[in-house]
């Protein structure tokens, strides 16, 4: 079966609600820095883009007064829940492979510890991948959600990383070809 790209992730109406809910701008940034560490560490570039572009889909927005409300979003956020449950329905609706819906949905539940009461996490090398590619670029206080990308400019940049992820999966099935014993 073709690979789901993430084009066909962005254009169905679940993920432009959600995804452009929590930052678009931001979900496209992560999603670059996430296949740059995947290639990097040797971790499949195709679930690490899917993983980091969807991985802030489940926010809710903790508004009083017009005012982002930190007291709120620590007591009662459950983004990181929320997203993996999302990312996993939009990815098996749209036709995923389920061992890579779960891996996806897992590295989204875990990009962050903000919601395990102790804070510990042991993260999949996957996983780690979205958490670091999630700091890598976040703004204080949360700007990172708010920073504007023309729908075009974005559209050109999800079609290119689909393309480099098609390069990036070409090159490592040659590799895997040319590594097989001879028989
Ligand atoms: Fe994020």
């Amino acid at each position: 079966m073709d690979r789901l790209t993430l084009a066909t992730i962005y254009n169905h109406p679940v993920a432009q609600k959600f995804v452009n809910r929590a930052g678009l701008a931001h979900a496209i940034a992560v999603a670059y820095h996430a296949f740059r560490m995947a290639l990097e560490r040797d971790v499949n570039p195709d679930l690490a883009v899917k993983a980091a572009f969807l991985h802030d889909m489940g926010h809710y927005q903790w508004y009083r007064n017009g005012q982002w409300d930190y007291e709120q979003y620590r007591l009662h956020d459950i983004h990181p829940i929320k997203g993996a449950e999302r990312a996993h329905k939009l990815l098996i609706r749209l036709g995923e492979d389920r061992r890579n819906a779960k891996e996806i949905s897992l590295a989204v539940l875990f990009h962050t510890n903000s919601f395990i009461p102790d804070g510990q996490v042991n993260r999949t090398p996957l996983q780690q991948i979205i958490s670091d590619a999630d700091e890598a670029d976040e703004e204080p206080s949360g700007e990172h959600h708010y920073r504007k990308i023309k729908l075009e400019t974005a559209w050109k940049k999800i079609h290119e990383l689909d393309l480099k992820v098609d390069q990036a999966l070409n090159v490592q099935e040659n590799q895997n070809q040319f590594n097989k014993p001879q028989i």
